[in-house]
């Protein structure tokens, strides 16, 4: 291992201990101070190369915000801070732990898995009381989230792809009335230029106010909430999770055959996301059936999802070609390609890792390229948010939990031994 390398696990280290808050782990001060659900799940990873009690801590903590219905939310609140907006007031989230609404993409459980082969003494005891938590999880998608078994987001922030593209037609519909004065906090910690537009904050609060009046009671939601998309990244990864689930809980002796089901019913979905004359997967609107017309990342994680599109291959190789570093999170050929804003354009650590993974399980030979890419951007600027594929540059929040665990678990020679 290069020198090189050496000091950069260093570093990421140093970044995760930066925003170690003891039993959970912020993504970055500032613009996130609080428990990010799969910034959480990949910090546990990251921990899990040095320190595996303090990665199942991390998941421990994640799972203690659950709420009765079984959904693990997005935000958990700890400790209130007034730099971030929205906060728990506006969520009126109704769990044991001041939270959002909303979930985010089920990596948890495939992050438990790769934390629980570091280690399988102490995975079989650490994971065997949280089994039961992420059954009742997954399960909540499929009770609530499906259609024709592709699983929807309620909010575009559910996706954890805020912006994207994806989205737009949905976003478009929504006309926000009543949604009042409030004071956005992420501009004033990173250039607006890398952030949502207005016209999607208003949308996102909107949202937010909705579900809280609703007392985030999900049949209510199902009826009035008119945001609705199915969407590659919750399928792709709940599909992904549930079969981790399995292996876990094979692992200690469970019945896992509701798992099977489940495995069948999301494959069945994931077909549904498949859009012909794009020649690619992409985001469905559930309200109207209409297509985002988006390729995007996370239409790249069929093979995390652990179904293998060769057509989907050609469309990686071209979206490749026209940026300096890859996988762009949106369509460089579209004219709503923008490098800088967020989800519509910058690349993504976690992200590459998370197709790049499930390529190289596969044997295709495309994932180590975009491995290396990722190298190169974390080697050349450091532990950023995000990137602008075409020149590199650094974007969003610095000294990014998510980033350094992914060099420490991934990207790093270190890992790979
Ligand atoms: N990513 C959102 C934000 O920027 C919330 O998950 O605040």
């Amino acid at each position: 291992m290069t020198t090189e390398a050496h000091k950069l696990d260093a570093t990421a280290k140093e970044v995760l201990k930066t925003n170690d808050k003891g039993t959970y782990t912020i993504p970055t001060s500032g613009l996130y101070p609080y428990q990010w659900n799969w910034d959480s799940a990949f910090a546990a990873m990251g921990f899990a190369q040095y320190d595996v009690d303090r990665a199942w801590t991390e998941l421990d903590t994640l799972i203690s915000g659950q709420w009765d219905n079984g959904m693990v939310p997005h935000i958990l609140f700890h400790t209130i801070d007034a730099g971030y907006f929205p906060g728990p007031d506006v969520w009126g989230g109704t769990g044991p732990i001041p939270s959002s609404g909303i979930s985010q993409p089920p990596i948890a459980a495939t992050m438990a898995r790769m934390v629980f082969d570091k280690d399988p003494a102490m995975g079989a005891r650490r994971f065997a009381p949280l089994y039961d938590k992420f059954v009742a999880w997954h399960q909540w998608f499929m009770d609530w989230r499906l259609d024709k078994g592709a699983v929807c987001i309620t909010h575009p922030w559910e996706a954890g792809r805020d912006n994207a593209p994806d989205w737009d037609g949905a976003m478009a519909r929504l006309d926000p009335v009543g949604v009042g004065d409030y004071t956005r906090r992420d501009t004033s910690h990173v250039d607006g230029d890398m952030r949502p537009t207005k016209h999607d904050y208003d949308r996102y609060v909107w949202l937010v106010q909705q579900g809280n009046r609703l007392k985030w009671d999900e049949a209510a939601l199902l009826q009035q909430n008119p945001f609705r998309v199915a969407d590659p990244t919750m399928t792709f990864t709940l599909l992904r999770a549930q079969r981790d689930l399995k292996a876990m809980g094979e692992s200690l002796g469970r019945d896992t055959s509701v798992l099977d089901k489940h495995i069948r019913t999301l494959e069945a979905g994931a077909v549904t996301l498949w859009n012909d004359a794009l020649g690619s997967y992409d985001s469905r609107d559930a309200k109207t059936g209409e297509w985002a017309n988006s390729i995007s990342n996370a239409s790249f994680l069929c093979w995390y999802g652990g179904i293998d599109e060769p057509r989907m291959l050609d469309a990686l190789e071209l979206v490749m070609s026209k940026v300096s570093y890859g996988v762009p999170s949106f369509n460089p050929m579209d004219p709503k390609f923008d490098s800088k804003r967020y989800w519509r354009g910058p690349v993504w650590a976690v992200m590459n890792m998370l197709i790049s993974k499930g390529m190289n399980e596969m044997g295709i030979k495309q994932g180590e390229q975009i491995r290396q890419s990722t190298v190169d951007l974390i080697t050349e600027q450091g532990f950023a948010e995000y990137y602008d594929p075409c020149d590199g540059t650094p974007a969003g929040g610095h000294t990014f939990t998510w980033t350094a665990a992914i060099w420490l678990g991934w990207a790093s020679p270190s890992a790979r031994v």
